[in-house]
């Protein structure tokens, strides 16, 4: 495809349009999962809308150990004069921890953000649906996995909406909201409402393979993946993208996501689109060593796993930048001819918003 294709196309859609059903209040809130996300979610509920919100895991250890980082996050932020005197313990108060599903029966509104793993979110969205009060609405913090086959074969799946934030949840401001065929109207309006009093932006994107901003990324980390697998030298591979000053190299980008989730993402986009979305030697064996990424604290290889070439050869940064460049341009043009979102300034909010891309998103970087 060439550049101006994808560029050229004007209008843009936002999930606050064309929304008539009136939403739902949401007054208590239940989050499953006390992972990385997890976390950040509680927080953000109980700092913005003031609600109770109650926690669950497996793990009891989990769930504690959450609680009290959320205890010390909100201490840091009011000794940074980021909230008043008194605030930390009021807002302290609003979460609860619990191992026990049955805890979320008051909740108006709940989120899953347990493993990136149909089966598991499956059965954490029956369960929840058993607890919950009997019109809540049913979110998914999925970063690629269908939001229908989730909703499919619960009781009332017309309840469920992907509702997928970014990390650092407190910064990047998008919300990827992901309807399903089966969602009410009401549903959504809910959802779409709740995102503009999180202070987030939402954007409508199709039930569709990492939706965009993890599709984007994980093209663009598959080109750079492929020509360490096949050699290149890993630091001037990774640093051959400098000149689009995006805010990490890929591979910290990786280390930041965490290999593991990451690679979940991949396998994910690898089974929709086998041939662009290729496998990796180099990250499979990063996961494999259970490393937190492909550079140490030094910015080194770990020189203990044999995970990247002992020999690497140079590397030529201006046709690894042509290769990126016409690989996203390609994703970006497939992803506006399936209908994943409406226009390209979609996919532009969705990565400046999103992926902390420089103003002007792919379109701009696509153009340089
Ligand atoms: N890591 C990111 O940057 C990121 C960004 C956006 C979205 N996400 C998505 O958010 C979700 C969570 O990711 P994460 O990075 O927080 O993972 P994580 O591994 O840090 O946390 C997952 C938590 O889920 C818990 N869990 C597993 N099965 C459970 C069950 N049946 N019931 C209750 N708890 C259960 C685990 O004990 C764990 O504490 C995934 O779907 C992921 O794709 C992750």
């Amino acid at each position: 495809m060439s550049h101006n294709t994808f560029s050229n196309i004007a209008s843009t859609t936002s999930a606050t349009d064309g929304c008539p059903a009136s939403p739902k209040r949401i007054e208590t809130f239940g989050v499953v999962g006390a992972g990385l996300m997890a976390s950040q979610l509680v927080l953000l509920f109980a700092e913005r809308l003031r609600i109770p919100v109650t926690l669950s895991d497996i793990s009891a250890d989990r769930v504690a150990g959450a609680v009290k980082r959320m205890r010390e996050n909100l201490n840091r932020q009011e000794t940074k004069g980021r909230l008043q005197p008194g605030e930390a313990a009021e807002i302290a108060e609003l979460i609860r921890g619990t191992t026990d599903p049955a805890e979320f029966s008051s909740c108006d509104a709940a989120i899953e953000a347990v493993f990136e793993e149909l089966k598991v979110k499956r059965t954490v969205l029956r369960q929840l649906e058993e607890s919950v009060a009997p019109d809540a609405l049913l979110l998914t913090n999925t970063s690629s996995l269908s939001v229908a086959s989730m909703a499919r074969g619960l009781k009332h799946p017309e309840r469920v909406v992907g509702f997928h934030f970014f990390n650092p949840v407190a910064v990047l401001p998008l919300i990827e909201l992901i309807r399903t065929p089966f969602a009410s109207e009401s549903t959504v309006s809910s959802a779409s409402d709740l995102a503009t009093r999180l202070g987030k932006t939402a954007v409508y994107v199709a039930d569709s393979p990492g939706f965009v901003v993890n599709r984007i990324l994980t093209r663009l980390f598959c080109e750079i993946l492929t020509e360490i697998d096949k050699g290149g030298d890993p630091v001037a591979v990774d640093s051959s993208l400098a000149p689009w000053r995006l805010p990490m190299t890929p591979l910290d980008l990786i280390g930041y996501i965490g290999p593991a989730v990451q690679r979940h993402i991949c396998d994910t986009l690898h089974r929709a689109y086998p041939d662009r979305f290729g496998r990796s030697a180099s990250l499979d064996a990063v996961v494999a060593a259970g490393i937190p990424g492909f550079f140490n604290a030094r910015g080194e290889v770990p020189p203990a796993a044999r995970i990247l070439p002992s020999e690497p050869h140079g590397v030529d940064p201006n046709r690894i930048r042509r290769r990126v460049r016409d690989a996203l341009a390609e994703e970006a043009q497939l992803m506006l001819d399936e209908g994943v979102v409406a226009t390209s300034e979609d996919i532009d909010r969705c990565m400046t918003l999103g992926a902390n891309f420089p103003a002007g998103g792919l379109t701009r970087l696509l153009m340089t």
